[in-house]
Parts: C-alpha cells; structure tokens; sequence
C-alpha cells in the first residue's frame, strides 16, 4: 500500500477508474445533491480499492452487472482537508455503482438563495473541484495522477438550468421513471417540474477539472467556438460579450504557439461575486469572476491565462500538487505569450512585473517557512489551499523564461511545441520535464543551474525582472512616493488598472495617513470600478492605519468573494495597529461569510484563526 499523492488516498497498486457515469439530482431545498457514480476499471479487478471522499453519505455500493451488493467501509474517520477513503471490496469486478449523497457543506459547492442571485427568483448552485474538492461532490480517485473521461445526467427543477464543462449530449429533456436506478427514486426524480439534461466529456480528465453550474443562466455566442454565459442578467451578458470579444483572436494566437486547441468549444461562464478565484481553467467553459468585467477589455489577461490551460494544464497536467508549477507556471508563461500577441509586448511586461512584485512578497510570507518558496515544495500533510500563492506561477514563470533566454525564443518554441505535443493527455511530475528538458536541449544542464530552481528555496540570481520603459518608469514613480511625490496628472494620463496596480504595489507597505488621502484626493482610488485597484490601495490604507476607509473595506469584504482581494485585505485588518481593526475583521467576517465560497470561508476562517 502506498500513495501515488500526498493529497489523496487513492492507492499506486490500485487500478485507476477510466470512466465515469454521474446521475445527480439536485435538492436545493436541502443544499444536496443525491446521486450515484458508475465508476469503470480498466480490468476486472480483485480486492481493495481505495476512493477519496470528503462528508459524503454513502448508502449502497452495487455491482452493475449482478445487482449484488458490493462490501464498503470507511477505514479511517473524516479529515477535515483530506476527507476519508471509501474502501470497496471488489472480487473479479471491472465497475462499481457508487450511491451517495452530498452534504451542504460539501466544499466544492457553493449554493446562493434566490436572495443571493443577481435573478433574485431562483437558486443558484455552482462547483470548484481544484485542488482537492471534487471528493466532496462524488466518489472518485482525486489525485491530478487520474485522468478519465465522464458523462453526467443532472436532474433540475425548471425553468433552471445547467451547464458543464463538457460537451451537450442531448436537450433538455423530462426524466423517465428508472433511469435514476438506486441514485434517486421515481417520485422524486419524476416529480412535477423536474427536467433532466446531459453531457458528456470524452477527453481523459482529471477530476479537478469536474466542473458544472446549475441557475438562472443566460447565454449569447461571441465568437465561432465560444459562447458566453452568466448568472447576472442581460446587463452583465452584454458587458461579458463585449469584455470577451477578443476569445477567438487568443485561440488562434494559442494554436498558433502551442498546437492545436483540443477540447472543441472555449465557452465562457461567468460566476456570482463569491466566485473564489479570478478564473479556472474548467475544460471547454472557462469559470470566471464577474470582477474581470471593467469595461476596457482588460478581463482578457484572466481569460488568457485560463485559455493557456487549455495546452498547458488541462493537456498537461501536475503528477500532483508538488508538481504544480508545472501548471501554474508554464500556464503565466503561456498566458504572457499570448497578451503579448493580442496587447502587445509592453502589456506583456507590465504584468511580468506586477508578477515579479508578486514574488518577491511571497517570499517575505513564506520567510519562517522557505519549503513553499520552492519551485517543487514538500506538500505531505499540507492543505493546498492554505499554501496557494504566487510562488509556482510567477518562479515557474521565471524557470521558462531563463530557459527561453539561454536558448532564444525561436529554440524555445520549438521546445515547447514538442513537449505538448509529446505528453498532451498525460499527468507528469518535474523529472520527466527536465529529462525531457535534458534531452532536448543538449548541455542546458551546464548552463543553468536546474536544481537550484527546482529544488532550491528564494528567488534564484539568474531570475529577472523585466525591463521596459514603462515598467521603470512606474517603478520610479512610486520609489519618489517616499519623498512625498505624488504623480503628475499628465504622468497617469494613460494608465489603465495594470499600471496603477503596479504602482501601488511598489509603494512602501505603509506610508503616512496623509499621503494616502492625498494620493486617493487626487485619484479616487479607493472608488475604482477596477478591484485590483481598490484592494491594492484599501490595503495600504489599512496598512497605513488610515480608519476612513474602514467603511469601504467592509462594503468591498461584503461584495465579492475573490480570494485574491479578500486575502490581502483580511490580514491587512489582522495585523492592523490596534485591536479595531482586528474586531472589524472578525465582525465583516461574520456578517460576509454566508456569501462566501467554502473554500474562501476556510481561508479567510485560517488568516483570523493566525491572529486571534
Ligand atoms: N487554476 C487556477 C485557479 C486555482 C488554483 C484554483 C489552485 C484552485 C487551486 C487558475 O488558472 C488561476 O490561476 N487563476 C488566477 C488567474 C490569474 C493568474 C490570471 C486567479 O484566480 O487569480
Ligand atoms: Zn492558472
């Protein structure tokens, strides 16, 4: 018995399920999903097997074929991060019929009231599986290691309706009595008003990437292979079509660098404010914040990068999570690549630098703790979610491009063309890349010092900030900020969010109380339509004990769910000069948490818990 991921229990001697079939019905009014999962083996196979799951019921595990019941058991209790295996006792069986039901406070599932939708009438529910909660919606072997294909049959209550990331296998359609088998019985599944829909993934996937929503949805096509849809009403699908104009220009700019764009459709969704992260890279419909949306088509570095995934990721993936730059960097590699083709190299640079701040701050967090400043981390026993930082994008980012610079961009190209192509639909670790590396690239190991980066803690001598006129000259900018400068109007004439983003960021943590009201007098920061702005600037003001912008932290705590801004700005207020700021904390925190993800819940519930 051993582990083939420090994040999930699935066993290495242990057959990997190719397939599986969900029937799921939801319950909103309970917050559940009840549901079976028809898992196929690859060969009939005997004795234990292993599956993650995390506050699931489970109440029957059937053979298929016999109809026979299948022995289960829970080897050990529930861990709060890690859940429990779910130990089947197979004897010459190729499949398992797995029955269950979620909990409502299943992690990766997040389900808005009526009151807590744009629609205001119905409920709304939607899923975020990475890194490890796609064991809370369904059995299933959770290690990025596991790749298999799906198809899902999900039963609604119209006029709601679903989408997935998958491909439409049939129209909606009204539920027919036994179709559910043991998943749910006929009166509920055939209920008054219930409709049933379908889909179906038949790329190999891991189960991270398991993704779906079920609401008030509207849709409108904006491109040959990409359709927009949002929760937020007709308003916000306008501001989306026009945000995302651009998706079909960064497919072929993608193909064009990294080979053909495998998964058919790159559909859009747009989330509810609570959505946890700016976007994930859910195969053929792309999960975004509505935070992206500012009206100057700037939302396009977020879809770039979740584009980026499509080759570099979702094709690609991390062995496991210790391997996750593999992921996160080569994907803000090819994001960089593509904003350059499609915004030009300067808007290229610009984000490099705001990544190279990024990582140079990781690097005072993870201080006491210098294992998660590295490239390839030791994660046994850790919450992916607790170490989550900028640290496998952005030094990942810089492994590349120290690659690219040591062998110029036209070898580099060539270089990462064929590693796609190479292990497109696999699940590799950080060997394999450099042995390919190795192979490929003849003597690169004397040129750079591999092991440094893969293995070493800090930021390496031959990493590299960017250098661009621009870039310089807003870095200069805010170094005068300590001397009492504030910029000329005709200085930030053309800034966008990035290049006042990138300035706030380069200002010292706290400065004095005066200044920041007199930086925000002149520009309305704090007012900005454009979230990294305003958080940038509401944490220095927090930072700099400025108390009148308490009411606009708290407005902004209460309004989105983003991570990314509820982070900073949390710890901002926990390590605030007096008990105040700590108490508003633990106030906004008890007040917002209902409108919360979970996952962002137990983040923000870990930064308070540091600072209590
Ligand atoms: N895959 C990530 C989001 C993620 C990472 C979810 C780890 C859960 C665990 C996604 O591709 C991402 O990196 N999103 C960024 C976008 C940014 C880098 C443009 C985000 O959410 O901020
Ligand atoms: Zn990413």
């Amino acid at each position: 018995m051993a582990r083939l991921d420090p994040h999930s229990y699935t066993d290495s001697s242990h057959p990997l399920a190719k397939h599986v079939a969900l029937t799921l019905y939801f319950d909103f009014a309970a917050n559940t999903i009840h549901g079976s999962a028809l898992l196929t083996l690859p060969s009939a196979h005997t004795g234990h097997l292993l599956l993650d799951t995390r506050l699931l019921l489970v109440h029957s595990v059937i053979d298929p074929v016999s109809g026979a019941p299948i022995p289960f058991s829970f080897p050990s209790s529930d861990d709060p991060v890690f859940g429990r295996p779910l130990s089947l006792s197979l004897s010459a069986q190729s499949a398992a019929l797995v029955v269950f039901s979620t909990s409502p406070s299943s992690s990766a599932l997040q389900w808005l009231s009526p009151a807590q939708t744009a629609s205001k009438a119905y409920p709304f529910v939607y899923t975020q599986c990475q890194s490890i909660h796609a064991r809370s919606i369904f059995p299933c072997q959770d290690t990025p290691a596991a790749r298999l294909t799906f198809s899902a049959r999900l039963n609604l209550p119209s006029p709601l309706t679903a989408v997935m990331a998958a491909a439409r296998a049939a129209d909606t359609r009204d539920p027919i009595a036994g179709e559910a088998g043991p998943a749910c019985s006929d009166a509920l599944w055939c209920s008054p008003g219930r409709a049933v829909e379908e889909f179906v993934m038949d790329r190999p996937i891991p189960a991270y990437l398991f993704a779906f929503a079920a609401g008030c949805i509207a849709s409108r096509d904006v491109g040959p292979r990409t359709r927009v849809h949002a929760e937020g009403g007709l308003v916000l699908l306008d501001a989306a079509a026009r945000e995302f104009a651009g998706a079909e220009d960064m497919i072929r700019a993608g193909e064009a660098l990294f080979g053909p764009y495998e998964w058919g459709r790159f559909d859009l969704l747009v989330l509810p404010p609570s959505f946890p992260y700016g976007g994930m890279e859910n195969p053929m419909m792309v999960f975004l914040t509505p935070t992206v949306i500012k009206g100057d088509a700037s939302g396009a570095q977020v879809v770039a990068h979740e584009l980026a995934h499509s080759w570099t990721g979702n094709l690609i993936t991390n062995k496991t999570n210790e391997h996750f730059w593999l992921n996160e960097g080569f994907t803000t590699y090819a994001e960089r690549r593509i904003v350059e083709v499609v915004q030009g190299e300067e808007r290229a640079v610009l984000n490099t630098g705001i990544g190279w701040k990024g990582l140079n701050e990781e690097m005072e967090r993870f201080a006491d703790n210098m294992e998660f400043t590295k490239l390839k981390p030791n994660l046994e026993g850790i919450d992916p979610d607790e170490v989550y930082s900028q640290v496998p994008y952005e030094k990942g980012f810089q492994f590349l491009w120290r690659i690219e610079r040591q062998i110029g961009r036209l070898a580099f190209d060539v270089f990462v063309k064929k590693y796609i192509a190479t292990f497109k639909f696999q699940s590799i670790d950080t060997e394999t890349f450099l042995e390919f590396l190795k192979v490929n690239v003849p003597g690169i190991e004397n040129q750079i010092d591999l092991k440094l980066w893969v293995e070493g803690t800090g930021i390496p001598p031959d990493a590299m900030e960017p250098v661009s006129t621009i870039y310089s000259k807003i870095v200069s900018l805010a170094n005068e900020f300590k001397q009492g400068k504030i910029p000329k109007e005709e200085e930030v004439a053309d800034w966008s969010g990035q290049e006042w983003e990138l300035y706030i960021e380069n200002l010292p943590k706290s400065v004095e109380a005066s200044q920041v009201a007199s930086l925000d007098a002149r520009y309305q920061l704090a007012e900005s339509r454009d979230y990294e702005v305003k958080v940038a600037f509401l944490q220095l003001a927090v930072s700099s004990g400025c108390k009148e912008y308490h009411g606009e932290v708290e407005s902004t705590l209460k309004q989105v769910g983003r991570m990314k801004y509820l982070r900073p700005l949390y710890t901002a207020l926990v390590h605030g000069t007096g008990d105040e700021e700590k108490m508003l904390a633990r106030r906004i925190f008890a007040e917002a948490r209902d409108s919360y993800h979970p996952i962002a819940q137990g983040v923000v519930q870990s930064i308070l818990a540091k600072h209590s």
